[in-house]
């Protein structure tokens, strides 16, 4: 199968928590090291607020960031007044990088959730209090190609699962 251009890359909690006090609720080095090794060379595009809870354009990868503030500058980052801005800056990147990926926060994923054909999801088994949230999707509508189950190194107790879902090919 051709890898999709638009990817969803997030690590959410049973309760579809994704962070708090713009921070990850969890510390899952392992995760963290799932996320660059799917990243690297890659397009990563975000959210003010996500690029400003990681305090650095990450290494090794096209960092686009969106923001409505006029004047916005990063050194080492691209920034962008809208998504649409965002993904024509994947097409230009198109030849150079393979999938592109949106890795949030929540009001970025409510805005691409629609237009993504693949997700990749840590599903981490177990609540944490949180204020932003992944958005509800329809299951029936991806189609689950991956699930490897891990143990946080951390929390023997703490299991969480690398998860792949793939958009279903409309058959209408
Ligand atoms: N668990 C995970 O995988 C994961 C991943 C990423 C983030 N997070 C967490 O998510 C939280 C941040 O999420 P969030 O929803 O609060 O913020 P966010 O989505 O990262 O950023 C929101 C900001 O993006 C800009 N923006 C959003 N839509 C836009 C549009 N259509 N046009 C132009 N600019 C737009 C605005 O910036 P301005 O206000 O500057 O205009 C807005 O305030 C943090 O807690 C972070 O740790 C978790």
């Amino acid at each position: 199968m051709m890898s999709p251009r638009l990817a969803i890359l997030v690590a959410m909690a049973r309760n579809r928590v994704i962070g708090w006090n713009n921070k990850l609720p969890w510390h899952l080095p392992a995760d963290l090291k799932h996320f660059k090794f799917l990243t690297m060379g890659q397009t990563i595009v975000m959210g003010r607020k996500t690029y400003e809870s990681i305090g650095k354009p990450l290494p090794g990868r096209t960092n686009i960031i969106i923001t409505r503030q006029a004047g916005y500058e990063v050194p080492g980052a691209i920034v962008v007044s809208s998504i649409d801005n965002a993904l024509l800056i994947c097409e230009e990147n198109s030849a150079i990088n393979g999938e592109h990926f949106i890795i949030g926060g929540e009001k970025i994923y409510r805005q691409t959730l629609e237009i993504c054909q693949r997700m990749y999801i840590t599903e981490i088994q177990r609540d944490f209090e949180g204020d932003v949230f992944f958005p509800e999707f329809d299951p029936n509508e991806w189609e689950e190609t991956q699930r490897d189950k891990q143990i946080s190194e951390n929390d023997a107790n703490l299991e969480y699962h690398f998860v792949v879902l793939d958009r279903k090919v409309s058959t209408i």
